[in-house]
């Protein structure tokens, strides 16, 4: 880990997780926390990102971003991992415009479909980087400078085997909580009741955080769904928020 990285202390971690090896290869890009694959991308999303991404997208570097020069406005920052095709992004900057948004995905279809829909709503308030989050949150994101992290349906892995790839772990949790400024939150959904409880136990296990419900979060009016939302309900799944601030 960086030095900023190690500037608040770790906790006694949850039982839930995995082994130091395991741990070390989720934050060095040994292992991901998504599949890679080419992915299919219309035409349409092909242009917007060649004709439009200098306007949105922030290419990846090992040094730390200057949070207040990447939007037009000097507002708190909201991180959101895994935006899939954005579909929530953009309709939550349209209603929340008091924040700046830096969305993160890899996959070049939900780039090009969000840079979209911000084209064609005129939001100016959203920024993305198409890379692994937590690379850009060990390498580019300053210790306490974000408003808020938004983690809605990530990939649940549910196998056993393949826990050691999911975010919500104790240890990307930990390094999320060391992002956020103080009053700042965490806010994750999910449908897999399983991957709620996981998460739960990383998120109380860390003591930077403070669940701000007694146990799970009502849902949060303000959040529109997310694609993965609509096909959760479709399948008649209930949903499960977790809600947490930094003390
Ligand atoms: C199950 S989808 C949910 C998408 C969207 N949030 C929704 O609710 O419709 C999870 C998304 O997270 C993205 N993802 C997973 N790990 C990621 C990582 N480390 N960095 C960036 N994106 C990631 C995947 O590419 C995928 O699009």
């Amino acid at each position: 880990m960086s030095k900023p990285e190690m500037e608040e202390g770790q906790d006694r971690k949850p039982e839930q997780t995995q082994s130091m090896s395991q741990e070390i290869g989720l934050l060095d890009g040994s292992i991901r926390s998504f599949v890679k694959r080419s992915g299919r991308i219309t035409e349409a999303q092909r242009r917007a990102i060649k004709l439009l991404g200098p306007k949105y997208i922030i290419p990846f570097s090992e040094e730390l971003l200057i949070l207040e020069e990447l939007f037009p406005q000097n507002r708190p920052i909201i991180l959101e991992i895994g935006f899939g095709s954005g579909q929530a992004t953009w309709r939550i900057a349209q209603e929340r415009p008091e924040f700046n948004y830096l969305g993160i995905e890899v996959y070049a279809s939900g780039v090009g479909r969000l840079i979209m829909d911000l084209e064609l709503h005129a939001i100016e308030n959203v920024r993305i980087l198409q890379q692994d989050a937590i690379a850009v949150l060990r390498h580019m994101i300053a210790p306490r400078s974000l408003g808020g992290i938004h983690v809605f349906y990530p990939d649940p892995w549910p196998k056993k085997r393949h826990h050691k790839r999911r975010l919500m772990q104790y240890p990307i949790v930990f390094l999320m909580a060391q992002k956020l400024m103080p009053g700042g939150y965490l806010y994750c959904v999910t449908d897999i009741e399983e991957y709620a409880s996981f998460a739960k136990a990383s998120l109380d296990a860390c003591s930077l955080l403070e669940n701000q419900y007694e146990d799970f979060a009502p849902f949060q009016p303000w959040r529109p769904e997310t694609r993965f939302e609509n096909l959760a309900k479709e399948a008649g799944n209930q949903h499960f928020e977790l809600f947490y601030r930094k003390n």
